[in-house]
């Protein structure tokens, strides 16, 4: 697909951390560009500064997000790419011991909040279908371009979808969940000529990674073989780009991580 002006796109959890990193860098190519988010302070502002639209969008909720479509397509156009970034990391171990404020095990145990599950899943999986079948009904009343295509969804997953670390049930469920509807999802919309693909980011430098412990984002980093370091939203952003403009790409779940294997804690 080829991306300017004549382009609309919604990102979701653009707000922020790679939404926002992808966002600016969909407007340098010139594309026309609307933010979902339920952070209204920092979408406004990124919105203002990277001339797009921002909506306050819930990605739980269906009246919000179709809300949020009749929105940006009344200011753009119909939009020709979705990018799914919304999302939120929480976990606890399946299974565990309680412990007292102190911090000594009391002996009882205590299994996963079972709320905190359904919440993940809700938030990541079912957030990212509902902005993908939404958006996907859209597309099909898009002209095809020059190469049949009309439209691009990408997703966005994690390295969890393949190697969740302790407390991560919820959270890389969600995210092998993404992974796995890229399949199903690309054959019933091949004839229409809409492409989707999944990436699976590593350790990003974002405000979700800055929720975990210091000493553990630490221990991540490091754990990198090459580059050493924690990913930079405009990597991801990049190779979302590419991923709008390689028209070859489909049902695809691209790794983006310096070849780190996530280790059990
Ligand atoms: N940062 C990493 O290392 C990393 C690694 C793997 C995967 N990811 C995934 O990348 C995506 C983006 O993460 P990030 O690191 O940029 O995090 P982030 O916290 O910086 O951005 C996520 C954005 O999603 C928004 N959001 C959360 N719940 C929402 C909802 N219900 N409706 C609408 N918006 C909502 C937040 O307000 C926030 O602006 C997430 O799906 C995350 O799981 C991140």
């Amino acid at each position: 697909m080829r991306l300017d002006a004549s382009v609309a796109a919604v990102v979701t959890g653009g707000a922020s951390g790679l939404g926002a990193a992808t966002a600016r860098l969909l407007r340098e190519a010139g594309v026309r560009v609307a933010l979902f988010d339920t952070d209204a302070a920092r979408g406004e502002a990124l919105a203002a500064e990277i001339d797009a639209l921002f909506v306050r969008v819930d990605v739980t909720s269906q009246a919000s997000v179709e809300q949020g479509f009749a929105a940006a397509r009344a200011a753009h156009a119909q939009e020709r790419i979705l990018v799914n970034c919304a999302g939120i990391l929480a976990g606890a171990r399946t299974a565990s011991r309680r412990r007292d404020e102190a911090g000594a095990i009391d002996g009882a145990v205590r299994p996963f909040p079972i709320d905190l599950f359904e919440r993940v899943v809700s938030v990541n999986l079912v957030g990212t279908f509902r902005c993908l079948a939404l958006s996907a009904a859209g597309m099909l009343t898009n002209a095809p371009d020059a190469g049949g295509e009309r439209g691009v969804v990408v997703n966005t997953a994690s390295v969890a979808a393949e190697e969740g670390q302790i407390g991560q049930a919820a959270y890389a469920a969600s995210k092998g969940g993404i992974v796995a509807l890229s399949v199903p999802v690309a054959r019933d919309l091949a004839a229409e000529g809409v492409r989707i693909n999944a990436i699976l980011p590593g350790v990003f430098e974002t405000p979700l990674l800055a929720s975990a412990p210091q000493a553990a984002r630490a221990a991540l980093a490091a754990a990198v073989p090459f580059p050493q370091r924690t990913g930079r939203p405009e990597e991801f952003a990049s190779l979302v780009l590419e991923i709008c403009r390689n028209s070859y790409l489909n049902a695809a779940a691209i790794r983006l991580d310096g070849a780190l294997r996530m280790p059990p804690r």
